[in-house]
């Protein structure tokens, strides 16, 4: 098979940072190629580089033979190569067919003027929808779309450009088991047409469904790059890591005492019904479900982002009010949202200021803050979790994806909360940090915190848990203990039919 794109001693560096050194890598015509490596390895670097976002310090871009040079994102366009992003780039006030083909409309000429062809844009981005098998109203505002619609919006403009390469980076970190179906029915589609396709994702299952070969990356060094038919998860996590693991879930057992929260009757019109559970201290417990189940809405409730119509919140049997966020942090509660952006951190911030901003008043020394004790406090996070920054007063939007969701988890455990809530800790996370953060979890229990775990992964639902609550429309519709939890279990309660 031809090879259509050839990287050949990339180098590239940050302030402060190396993040490639001296990287290889090559994408065969019609081939899915995996790129894995823990967080901050590189991966989203080296394929920003690709698509002319970063220009590399040294090294060759080889396309098609031909060796090129990048000074932004449309010549990386212009040349075939398009990129999808975990978070979608598209503009929320425009439809689907202005997304399509924002900055390369078709035209056509009527005498001496020319017009945006609406007619011929609309034809093409039908006939592209029709080899991708979706449906989707091309008027449709892109804001009134799901994450994976977007996503499909994305590919379809990156289709529209009769792109020959197509890099994927984390696309099903935030979509159903359904959508990724979908996700990976276009990819394999795409495939057959000879499309050369870079396959980004933490997520190791995956890589052994879809993708032909897999690059690991390492500390921005290339590492290897084999068949996936001929190797296994051991053998790429070792090579990830570069050693190997084999507890990947390390609960420890915990005496569990008393009961710490219980939630009574709790209802949010449309949303929750009749919700009721309990945890005891020491426990960590899980909320399984599929998407829309109502985990993350139930989270939001007893947190008092949203407002509930009735039910009752008891925390060691004494009744608590909770209005809003403030009233949820006085009560012990500490929520980590999934949308780290969003309830989680300020990523203008320094990773310093982001973990010590909820306890600066235990950061200060008369009337002043006190460096001396933020830097500690940061440091001792940065160490526990191996959150990668050459300083704790680096940006936090300049780590990996993956650091920010270890700063978002840090800055939760350092407030100390008596009900910790996880809604899904490990997503973007690599299978290394993945075990230390269930390490730390499954410490936390010990020393007494109390968990409430969301998550999409049912092996880490069913690793780390004492026991599961199944959610189905909005209610608690059964639950598992640890010694009986099984995938089939679960799925059998989340899945039936009334
Ligand atoms: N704009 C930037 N300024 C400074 N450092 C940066 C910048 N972008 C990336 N880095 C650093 O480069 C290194 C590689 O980051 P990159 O985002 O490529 O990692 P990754 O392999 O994609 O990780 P993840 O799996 O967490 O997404 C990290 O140490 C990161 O902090
Ligand atoms: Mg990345």
């Amino acid at each position: 098979m031809r090879e259509l794109l050839t990287l050949k001693n990339i180098v590239k560096t940050f302030p402060g940072v190396l993040a490639l050194d001296d990287m290889n890598f090559d994408l065969r015509e019609g081939e899915i190629h995996a790129i894995c490596g823990e967080n901050g390895a590189g991966k989203s670097t080296l394929m920003k580089i690709v698509t002319g976002v970063y220009k590399p310090d040294s090294g060759e871009i080889v396309v098609a033979g031909e060796p090129v040079s990048f000074d932004d994102p449309n010549e990386a366009f212009a040349k075939g190569i398009a990129i999808i992003y975990q978070e979608t780039s598209l503009f929320e006030e425009m439809t689907i067919l202005e997304n399509i083909f924002l900055g390369h409309e078709r035209m056509k000429k009527a005498g001496p003027l020319t017009f945006i062809d609406y007619g011929k844009m609309r034809q093409e981005a039908l006939e592209i929808f029709k080899i991708m098998d979706v449906e989707l109203d091309l008027d449709e505002r892109a804001k009134n779309l799901g994450m994976a619609q977007k996503q499909m919006v994305e590919i379809a403009k990156a289709l529209s450009h009769h792109s020959k390469i197509l890099i994927l980076d984390e696309p099903t970190a935030s979509l159903t088991q359904r959508e990724v179906e979908a996700l990976f029915g276009i990819v394999r589609s795409l495939k057959e047409q000879g499309v050369a396709i870079a396959y980004i994702s933490h997520r190791l299952e995956e890589i052994f469904e879809l993708c032909d070969r897999v690059t690991v990356i390492r500390d921005g060094k290339y590492i290897s790059t084999k068949d996936v038919a001929t190797t296994n998860k051991d053998e790429l996590v070792a090579d990830m890591v570069g050693r190997s693991m084999d507890n990947y879930y390390p609960k420890a057992e915990v005496q569990i005492g008393g009961e710490l929260i219980r939630v009574e009757h709790l209802n949010q019109e449309g949303i929750l019904q009749d919700v009721n559970f309990h945890i005891n201290k020491g426990e960590i417990v899980g909320f399984s479900g599929l998407a829309g189940a109502g985990r993350t809405e139930l989270a939001l409730a007893i947190c008092g982002f949203t407002k509930i119509d009735s039910g009752d919140i008891y925390m060691e049997g004494k009744k608590v009010r909770i209005h809003n966020y403030r009233d949820a942090l006085n009560a012990g509660f500490v929520y980590v949202s999934e949308d780290r952006g969003k309830y989680g951190l300020v990523i203008e911030m320094s990773v310093k200021q982001n973990i010590t901003m909820p306890q600066l008043a235990n950061m200060r020394s008369g009337i002043f803050l006190d460096n001396k004790k933020e830097l500690a406090l940061a440091g001792r996070y940065i160490k526990e979790f191996g959150i990668k920054c050459p300083e704790e007063d680096f940006l936090t939007e300049n780590l990996s994806g993956g650091n920010q969701q270890k700063v978002s988890v840090s800055k939760a455990i350092a407030m100390a909360p008596k009900l910790l809530i996880l809604d899904e800790p490990t997503r973007g996370v690599d299978v290394g940090s993945k075990a230390e953060i269930h390490g730390i979890v499954s410490q936390l229990a010990e020393q007494g915190t109390t968990i409430f775990m969301i998550s999409s992964e049912m092996p880490e639902l069913i690793g780390m848990c004492d026991r599961i609550y199944i959610m189905k429309n909005g209610t608690v519709a059964g639950e598992v203990g640890r010694a009986e939890a099984t995938q089939e279990k679960i799925l059998k309660v989340a899945l039936h039919v009334d």
